[in-house]
C-alpha cells in the first residue's frame, strides 16, 4: 500500500509551463513573440447530474486545473497538433477535416475548427500544442476544456465577435457532431463562463444563469478520482439519453405541454410515475425529476450558506445516480460510501457522466488529511488500487494567458 496518499497539485507550476513552452518551440520553431497561449479550465459539477440534456438545472464550477493551448499561425493551409500527454503528433489539411479515430486527442480541436469553417470563417494554418493538468476521462471535462480552449483561441485570433455562451454552444456542437458524444451544454458552458469562487446555476433550457458564491467557510472541496478507466462510457451515456427521450415521449402522449423531462415537478411525479410500465424508464425519469428539484434547492441553500443542507442534497444525488440512473458502479459507490462514513464529511457524490471518474466531497478543512488518509486506504484495500485526491479551488473560465506564460521572454 502506498503511503502517504498523494494529493495532486492543481496549478501547473512554473516548471510545467516552462517545459510546455520549450516543447512548443521545438515543435514549432520561430519567434517567441508570435506565440499566443490560451487557457480553459476543467469543471466540477456540484449537483444537477444528467439534467442538462433534459432541460433542467445544473450547478457546476470551473476548476483551477485545465488545458493550456499554445498556438502559432502558419502561412499554409495545414494544422499541426502536438500534446504533452501523447507522443503522437497529427497534421491535417484545413481543406479536408474529417473525424479519424487514429487522430485521437486532435479530433476535439479539429471538430471546433470545422464549426468555425461552417460559420464561414477562414481558419488559418496553425501549429498547436495542448498541455494540461486534468486527468483525462475522469469526469472533470478534459474534452470540453480542449474544445473551449480551441474555440476561445479561434474566436480571439479571428476577431469573430462571438460571445462566451456562443463559443460554448459551438464547442458542444463539435462534440455532438464531430466526436459523436451527445453531451449536453453544462461542461462547455461552465468551462467558458466560470468565475472564481462561484458556481454557475444554469437553466439548460433557456441558458439563463446566475453566479452563486461558494462560501466554504472552514470546508474544503475535495475531488477524489477513482482512477477507473471509463471504457465504454460514451456509448452508455448516449444510451441514457435515448432512454430519457423515450420516457419523455411516453409522458407527452398524456400531456403534450411537457417539453422536457425536467418540466415535471417533484409534486407532479406521483401522478406521472403511474404512466410507466417499464421499470427502467420509470427509474431514469424519476432520477431526472428529483435531481432537478435538488439542483434548484441546492442553489437556495448555497446562497444561504447552509452547507449542511447542501451536503444532504449531494448524498441524495449520489444515491439516485446509483439506484435510479445506474451510472455509478463499484468504484464510485465505494468512494462515496467510504466518504459518507469518514471524519469531517459534509456531503459526497459522483460528479460528471459517471461510469468511473471522480467524486466531489465537502469536508471540514481541519479533518481533510484524516479524511483523505482513511478513505484512500480503505478504497485501496477494497478496490485494489489507490484513488487520487485533489484539494480544489474554484477558478475562472476560459481566457488568453499569453502575458502570464510568455511575459518577459519575448
Ligand atoms: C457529461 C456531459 C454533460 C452532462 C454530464 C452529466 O459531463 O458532457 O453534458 O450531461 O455528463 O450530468
Amino acid at each position: 500500500m502506498t503511503s502517504p496518499l498523494p494529493v495532486q497539485p492543481e496549478k501547473p507550476d512554473a516548471l510545467q509551463t516552462e517545459g510546455a513552452l520549450k516543447r512548443f518551440l521545438t515543435f514549432s520553431p520561430g519567434p517567441l513573440s508570435d506565440v499566443r497561449v490560451f487557457f480553459a479550465p476543467g469543471r466540477v459539477n456540484l449537483i444537477g447530474e444528467h439534467t442538462d440534456y433534459n432541460g433542467g438545472y445544473v450547478l457546476p464550477a470551473a476548476l483551477d486545473m485545465g488545458t493550456w493551448l499554445y498556438v502559432r499561425l502558419r502561412d499554409d493551409h495545414r494544422v499541426r497538433f502536438a500534446s504533452t500527454a501523447f507522443e503522437r503528433t497529427v497534421e491535417i489539411s484545413l481543406r479536408n477535416l474529417r473525424y479519424k479515430p487514429e487522430d485521437d486527442y486532435a479530433n476535439y480541436p479539429k471538430g471546433v475548427i470545422r464549426e468555425f469553417q461552417a460559420l464561414g470563417f477562414a481558419v488559418p494554418g496553425m501549429d498547436i500544442l495542448l498541455d494540461g493538468n486534468l486527468p483525462n476521462g475522469a469526469g472533470l471535462s478534459s474534452s470540453a476544456s480542449v474544445e473551449v480552449a480551441t474555440a476561445w483561441m479561434l474566436g480571439t485570433l479571428l476577431n469573430a465577435g462571438l460571445s462566451p455562451d456562443r463559443l460554448a454552444l459551438l464547442a458542444q456542437s463539435a462534440e455532438n457532431g464531430f466526436v459523436g458524444v451527445n453531451c449536453g451544454i453544462m461542461d462547455q458552458f461552465a468551462v467558458a463562463l466560470g468565475k472564481r469562487d462561484h458556481a454557475i446555476w444554469l437553466n439548460c433550457d433557456t441558458l439563463s444563469y446566475e453566479i452563486v458564491p461558494i462560501q466554504l467557510r472552514g470546508l474544503h472541496l475535495i475531488i477524489a478520482n477513482t482512477n477507473k478507466r471509463r471504457g465504454l462510457s460514451d456509448s452508455k451515456y448516449n444510451q441514457r439519453r435515448r432512454e430519457c427521450d423515450e420516457a419523455l415521449r411516453l409522458i407527452q402522449a398524456h400531456d403534450a405541454s411537457v417539453r422536457h423531462l425536467a418540466d415535471v415537478g417533484r409534486t407532479d411525479w406521483p401522478r406521472v410515475e403511474s404512466i410507466f410500465e417499464d421499470e427502467t424508464l420509470r427509474k431514469r425519469a424519476r432520477h431526472v425529476v428529483l435531481e432537478n428539484d435538488r439542483a434548484k434547492r441546492a442553489a437556495d441553500v448555497l446562497r444561504r450558506g447552509d452547507v449542511e443542507a447542501f451536503g444532504q442534497l449531494m448524498n441524495a444525488s449520489h444515491r439516485s445516480l446509483r439506484d435510479d440512473y445506474e451510472v455509478t458502479g463499484m468504484e464510485l459507490d465505494t468512494l462515496a460510501e467510504l466518504a459518507w462514513a469518514a471524519p469531517g464529511c459534509v456531503g459526497a457524490r459522483m460528479t460528471g457522466a459517471g461510469f468511473g471518474g471522480c467524486t466531489v466531497n465537502l469536508v471540514q478543512a481541519d479533518k481533510a488529511s484524516e479524511f483523505i488518509d482513511q478513505v484512500g486506504r480503505a478504497y485501496e484495500q477494497q478496490v485494489g488500487y489507490a484513488p487520487t485526491f485533489y484539494i480544489t479551488s474554484i477558478g475562472d473560465g476560459a481566457r488568453e494567458v499569453t502575458d502570464q506564460v510568455v511575459r518577459g521572454r519575448a
